[in-house]
């Protein structure tokens, strides 16, 4: 059965149906197709167009196909265009003419925008939920490495000694960004087309209000014209979850390369892990990996949906049901990563001593050193100069900063006395960066306060 067909002669071509078919990928949206259809068939009733024993049926036939959609045996057939029209189809053939009066006062173009919208509020969720996962994860190693110093890192080169804490925090900082920005797409999708039919309103009183209400929604859109067309919320839905895909791309970067033996700062548990089939030593971070992949997959379907939307005339096109393919199998795809992330990083081990040893070569303090001289009074270009000196010095010797005799110290400059070496162990340099948002562990240990209080509130809002 087709939802049209009237003004045709032919029988549409295999070819024709072939290509847009939509069935493959939209039967995902099964669930707010029978919410959907269900409130609008309660919103005709009330409009006096489906009687209340024509209600009861339809109710009866979605409540029995939703167990068969559930179980996978809803008995869709080729020729079924999408989810639309198998369920439409299977209600006429269950109920007959109840089933064929649902059509008036909708179309397809509000139902999906309908669906669509009512699927972004549902993964938007999921995901959040999953990246809290993953933020208590990053939170734990935090609290309970809090006074490890690593090497902290500009241009990949050793920079300044930093907590590891306050390493992992940043990352805390911005998925905590990433669950602002999902709260603001689920908001955004939060508004119910329904009534806008194909793209001029529909000609009976539905109560918009009621049908918006009884779907979960917050509002409903302005103008039936735009609603049809209108996916920003899922491009806005896609942004976030690719700042949040760029940002686990960063951090996965860095268990890639911290798991290197040649950075030797982490060893990932065997259970998320892989081996290679050819190298018998091998213990690669293929999550990590794959996780870096996928943000490319996320960019790519953000992009492929705004390009999808620059050029379409209003209202709705056809174009638009290309929304969906990349964006189901970039959900499910994100999702199941996050959770081998958050599993790879509660498994990990942090070497604690490695990354203290490491924060003691490569002369990380020299701009302590130039600070010194600065509370000596000393101008701090000036102070940079003597320090970058005494670098070059220990390279020649091939000592650390710490190691050079102070009467070499002083030479460089008469203001260095003997206090010079509290001030430029990794230890000092970390606690003199006390000063809100630094490294301090006074600092950290607030800021991880901070952030375990604002993960609970966080865990409340999309508790299910
Ligand atoms: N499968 C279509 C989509 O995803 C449903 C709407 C079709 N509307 C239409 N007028 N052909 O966009």
């Amino acid at each position: 059965m087709k939802l049209w067909g009237g003004r045709f002669s032919k029988e549409m071509s295999g070819d024709t149906l072939a290509f847009t078919r939509s069935l493959d990928f939209d039967l995902k949206l099964w669930p707010y197709d029978l919410a959907v259809t269900r409130v609008h068939a309660a919103a005709l009733n009330l409009c006096g167009l489906l009687s209340d024993e024509e209600l009861r049926s339809v109710q009866e036939a979605l409540e029995a196909m939703e167990s068969e959609l559930e179980e996978g045996i809803f008995p869709f057939r080729p020729d079924d265009e999408d989810i639309h029209t198998a369920v439409e189809r299977e209600l006429v053939e269950r109920i007959g003419e109840a089933g064929a009066r649902l059509r008036a006062a909708r179309s397809r173009n509000d139902q999906v925008a309908a669906d669509m919208r009512l699927y972004v509020k549902k993964e938007s969720a999921a995901v959040a939920r999953l990246l809290l996962a993953l933020c208590e994860a990053l939170l734990e190693k935090a609290e309970a490495h809090l006074g490890v110093i690593m090497p902290g890192f500009t241009h990949l080169q050793p920079a300044q000694p930093i907590l590891l804490s306050h390493h992992l925090h940043a990352y805390l900082e911005m998925l905590r960004r990433d669950l602002e920005r999902l709260r603001e797409a689920k908001r955004r999708a939060d508004v119910c087309p329904l009534g806008s039919g194909a793209l001029a309103g529909v000609t009976f009183p539905l109560d918009r209000r009621l049908m918006a209400e009884e779907l979960g929604f917050a509002a409903i859109s302005a103008n039936s014209v735009d609603a049809v067309s209108d996916r920003d919320f899922l491009a806005d839905f896609l942004y976030a979850l690719c700042m949040a895909s760029v940002h686990m791309s960063r951090l996965c970067e860095e268990l890639v390369l911290w798991s290197s033996p040649l950075f030797g700062l982490l060893e990932l548990d065997d259970a998320y892990a892989t081996g290679s089939s050819l190298m018998p030593q091998k213990k690669n971070p293929d999550i990590a990996e794959l996780m870096r992949g996928r943000a490319a997959r996320a960019i790519g379907t953000l992009q492929q949906l705004l390009a999808l939307l620059k050029g379409l005339p209003l209202a709705y096109n056809r174009d638009l049901q290309e929304d969906k393919e990349a964006t189901f199998s970039l959900v499910e795809g994100l999702k199941r990563g996050i959770r081998a992330l958050t599993g790879m990083i509660v498994t990990m081990g942090l070497d604690s001593a490695r990354m203290r040893e490491l924060a003691s070569r490569g002369y990380l303090t020299a701009t302590d050193l130039a600070d010194y001289l600065v509370r000596k009074g000393v101008p701090f270009l000036r102070a940079h100069e003597v320090a970058g000196k005494a670098v070059s010095m220990c390279v020649g010797r091939g000592v650390e900063l710490s190691e050079l005799p102070l009467e070499d110290l002083t030479s460089l400059h008469p203001a260095i006395g003997d206090d010079i070496y509290d001030h430029i162990r990794a230890e000092a340099s970390v606690e003199m960066r006390d000063l809100p948002g630094g490294t301090a562990t006074r600092q950290v240990r607030e800021a991880l306060r901070r952030a375990r209080e604002w993960l609970e509130e966080e865990m409340e809002y999309w508790r299910e």
